[in-house]
């Protein structure tokens, strides 16, 4: 099918100050963004999104949150919602990152109703998958990314409002990246699930690569067949660092 085109996005997670809108203006700033080679996202805080959509408001970069709730409004002590979000500027949020799955017990179904208040107040869905060491080494990856996908996209999404993140959890935060033979293969049954369940929409949506990504890996990982970007976490809270993960496009 079609390629889509490729997206690079950061995850601040709980990271960032005020003075770290400078990372975020000089990220935009990059001519590496303007060749328009590859989308650019950062999801920030809650804190930082409005300020950082206004900084980045007629830059190529776009600017995400990393969480939100299901509900419109309500009495929902310390959570956003979907609407809030697009309010304060931002086009994209994550969802079901395993941070939250793992932390607040997040399952499959509450993740779809999300992504469905996001869609609904015309976000862009960044839906996080991907399997535990111990799901791996017992050999049930591919049916873990089988049932988390049918589990928690919900049947509106397409290419244009759902983009898929597969992340072992294992290879989060710890310095240990997939091998490229299990990137593939796991990329390879993300893709043909996707096609099953939404035909030509299904090679619409980009499937990005999480999990320890940084500049010495990128551009291996990236050249990965249906390997469509990454979701990139700690080196995408400098500038420098997000920015030579760009170069490999
Ligand atoms: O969402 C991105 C993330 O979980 C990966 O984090 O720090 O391993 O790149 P990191």
């Amino acid at each position: 099918g079609p390629v889509p085109k490729p997206l690079i996005a950061g995850n601040w997670k709980m990271n960032g100050m005020r003075g770290s809108l400078a990372q975020i203006k000089e990220i935009a700033a990059s001519n590496m963004l303007a060749s328009g080679k590859f989308d650019a996202l950062i999801c920030v805080p809650a804190t930082l999104l409005h300020s950082a959509a206004l900084v980045t408001s007629d830059t190529p970069l776009k600017i995400g949150a990393q969480d939100c709730h299901d509900r419109e409004n309500g009495a929902y002590t310390g959570d956003i919602s979907a609407g809030m979000i697009a309010d304060s500027l931002g086009s994209h949020v994550i969802i079901g990152h395993s941070e939250r799955r793992t932390r607040y017990r997040e399952d499959d179904a509450l993740v779809r109703s999300k992504t469905i208040a996001a869609h609904k107040s015309g976000l862009i869905a960044v839906v996080c998958i991907g399997e535990t060491e111990e799901e791996r080494s017992s050999g049930r990856t591919l049916d873990v990314l089988r049932y988390q996908l049918a589990g928690s996209l919900p049947d509106g999404a397409t290419g244009e409002n759902t983009v898929i993140a597969y992340e072992p959890v294992w290879a989060i935060g710890t310095g240990r990246t997939a091998s490229i033979a299990d990137i593939a293969e796991a990329h390879r049954f993300i893709r043909s699930e996707l096609c099953k369940r939404f035909n030509s929409e299904g090679d619409r949506m980009r499937i990005l690569y999480g999990g320890s990504v940084k500049a010495s890996n990128a551009d291996e990982i990236l050249h990965v067949e249906n390997v469509d970007g990454a979701l990139v976490g700690g080196a995408s809270l400098t500038a420098r660092d997000f920015l030579s993960i760009c170069s490999a496009y």
